[in-house]
Parts: structure tokens; sequence; C-alpha cells
């Protein structure tokens, strides 16, 4: 049975980290997937999880199953972290899933149990997983002009152009903060005029939320889900505990509800079962340790320190690399990579000036141009920023 099957497409960010392992050079510069570096170019385990798991180790007294949408106590935690008092507690569904993807599957496959002729809005460009995990589930996506490629910026008039035509019952696919790939951001006011179209299509919104706390801090980065789910009558939520929580392989996430015309105990229900179908019970270890960190006031006070020294660390190095550009081309075309927050930053050239990069200089960007800043330090940032204006960028 199985000669039916055909090659797949590698995933376009994967397959870099393979390509960047298999480069000889030694000054070869890995700008790919989206795992935070350190100055030494490592990615450090937390000193809050650290200290959780030495708890949780010497604590934890069984590993037998939890609870089909994860311990209850995870979901308290992170309701309150992503959506802080935007929307009472009880109006909130929640289960534990592998990891932000598992959230955002989890998402998908509850609107196509729910309205199986639904369309997805996607920002274009959005997260490529987004696309093919849709593809895969056989729903149609309608993609929403968002980057500007002259300014770098979003080209909010186009964008919100495309939102009004989305009908009830479509869902709206928004990044909550730090936009992946391209770091381009809505202003808070900007969000607002994006509530008011989602409140007169009437079309469902989805946000995806994996990096709160790179963009302009933890509560600033929650803004805009916290306004949107105080604003609409149901939500979908995907957020992931990979990268603020630095946790990447524990694979720890959740995917919230808000549906505010039907019984939480069905809702919760729902979850629960599309857990069971698909994986059963979500991981734990990761849940426990984000929950052990939130509910504890000294660990959650060093979590908190940790993260946003990190945020700072990236903004210092979008700042130097826009230095360092402006210094060397002799223009200011490169400022936007300071203004764009989170992870990424598109650098917005084409797929030959990216694959020249990764050729003569060793540099690995995505091939629509994004750059992972964390993966930069500030050694790095001159070869990048050399390499960007000999390439002809
Ligand atoms: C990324 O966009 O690089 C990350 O979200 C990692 C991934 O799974 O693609």
């Amino acid at each position: 049975m199985f000669e039916t099957l055909q090659a797949q497409k590698p995933d376009a960010i994967l397959a870099l980290v393979q390509m960047f392992k298999d480069d000889p050079r030694e000054n070869k510069v890995d700008l790919g997937v989206g795992v935070y570096k350190d100055a030494s170019g490592n990615t450090p385990v937390m000193r809050a999880i650290k200290a959780a798991e030495q708890k949780l180790w010497a604590n934890e007294t069984t590993k037998s199953y939890t609870a089909l949408t994860g311990d209850p106590g995870f979901a308290d935690a992170m309701v309150r972290l992503v959506l802080g008092n935007a929307v009472p507690r009880n109006t909130v569904s929640a289960a534990a899933t592998p990891g932000g993807t598992g959230a955002v599957r989890q998402a998908f496959e509850l609107i196509k149990m729910a309205r199986p002729d639904a369309r997805v809005f996607v920002s274009n460009p959005t997260w490529p997983n987004h696309l093919s995990i849709l593809a895969y589930l056989g729903i149609e996506t309608v993609p929403y002009r968002y980057f500007d490629n002259d300014t770098r910026g979003v080209a909010f008039d186009a964008m919100l152009e495309d939102l009004k035509t989305a009908r009830k019952g479509d869902v709206v696919l928004l990044h909550g903060c730090c936009h992946n790939p391209t770091g381009a951001n809505l202003t808070i006011l900007q969000w607002q005029e994006v509530i008011a179209v989602l409140q007169q299509t009437g079309a469902v919104p989805m946000i995806d939320i994996a990096y709160q706390g790179f963009g302009d801090g933890l509560e600033a980065d929650g803004a805009a889900t916290r306004a949107i789910a105080a604003a609409t009558t149901e939500c979908l939520i995907a957020a992931s505990c990979s990268k603020n929580f630095g946790i990447y392989r524990e694979r720890t996430g959740i995917v919230m509800m808000i549906a505010n015309g039907t019984e939480p105990k069905i809702a919760q229900g729902t979850l629960a079962f599309l857990n069971r179908q698909n994986f059963s019970f979500p991981p734990d270890h990761g849940a426990r340790l984000v929950t052990m960190i939130l509910n504890d006031e000294a660990l959650r006070n060093d979590w908190m320190t940790e993260v946003e020294d990190m945020r700072l660390s990236m903004l210092g190095l979008r700042e130097q690399l826009a230095r360092e550009l402006q210094q060397r081309s002799g223009s200011d075309r490169f400022g936007f990579i300071a203004q764009h927050r989170g992870m990424f930053s598109r650098l917005g050239t084409t797929p030959e000036l990216v694959q020249k990069m990764r050729e003569d200089f060793g540099i690995y960007l995505v091939g629509d141009s994004r750059m992972n800043i964390a993966g930069l330090n500030t050694q790095t940032v001159p070869i990048l920023a050399e390499a960007i204006v000999k390439a002809g960028v």
C-alpha cells in the first residue's frame, strides 16, 4: 500500500537547519529557525526552568496521566498570562497541546469541526506551517495583504480592505505580536480598527501568539490578544511556551476558545475530544514547569527578568544591525530593522540574493529573506551587514 506515497516537500525552515549543519565553513551564520541564542551562540535552559525542574524532581510523586486537556492549573496560569483580566476566566475553555503548533492544529480542527466550509484568512506572508496544516486539513485559505515591501512595514490600508471581505463564519488568523516571518506589527490603534472590522463582518478571530515577551514586553505583547478577546464573542487563541520559556523540545502550548454562545461544558468537552483523537493526553513536563514558575513569585520574577534580558538583547542587535547597515550603505533604507519587533525581520529581498548570501557569505536566511535576529551576536552583526551590502540587497 505504501507505494502510493509521494515525496513531501521539505519544510523550508527545517531544511535550512540541515543545510547549515552540512556547511563546513567556520564563519557561517545561522539565521534560520526561530531559536533564541545568547552571546556565545547557545540556547540556554532558563534559570527559572532549571530551578523548577529541580523542585519537580524532588517533589513529583507520580507520572500517571493528568487530564485530557492537561493540568487545569496550567490552563489557569496561561489564561492569566495571555489574557490577563480581559475576559472572565469561566468564559475561556482551554486545552494543553504539544507545543504552539499543536495548539494551532487543534484550533484548525475545531474550525473544521464547527464549520467545514469556513475559510481562514491568513496574512501574506504568514508562518509557512499555517498554510501547510490548513492545506492538509482541506481548509480553504484566503490571503490578506500584510507586508509592504517598500516600507517593510504593515500595508495597513490594504490589510483592512482585504479583511472587510471576510464573512460571518470565516476565521481571521492574526499574529498576536512579533509577526512571523516579517517582524512588522500593528500599533494598538490599528488593532482597534481590525477589531471594528471583525465586529462588522462577524468573522471569528484566531490569534497565534508564540513570542509573548519578545516584542515590547510581556504585558504590551498581550495587549492586542486581550483587546480582541474582550471585544468579540468568539475567539480562538493558540499560545506557545517554546520561545518565552525556552522549552522548545518539551512541546508546551495551549489552545483557548472563547465561545460565548456555547455551553462551557460543550466547549471544554470538544477540546478534550479533539485531544483524545489526535494524541490523547498532552505532554505534561513543560506545562508543569511553566505552571510552577507562573505561580511562584520568586521564580516568576526571575523568569520575567530573563525574558526581558532576552528581549533587550534582540533589540540591541536590531539597533546595531541598522546602524552598521546605515554606515556601510550610506542610506537609511535599513532603518526598519530597528522598528521591527520579535525574533524575525524580513529583509524584503529576492530568493536569488538570499541564495547568494548563503553561497558567497555563509549567511543562512529563510528563502523569503526572513532573518532570525536572535541568531546574531555583536560579533556576527558586522559580518551580516557586510554580506547584505556586498550582495547588493
Ligand atoms: C520558526 O518559525 O522558525 C519557528 O516557529 C520554528 C518552527 O517550527 O518553524
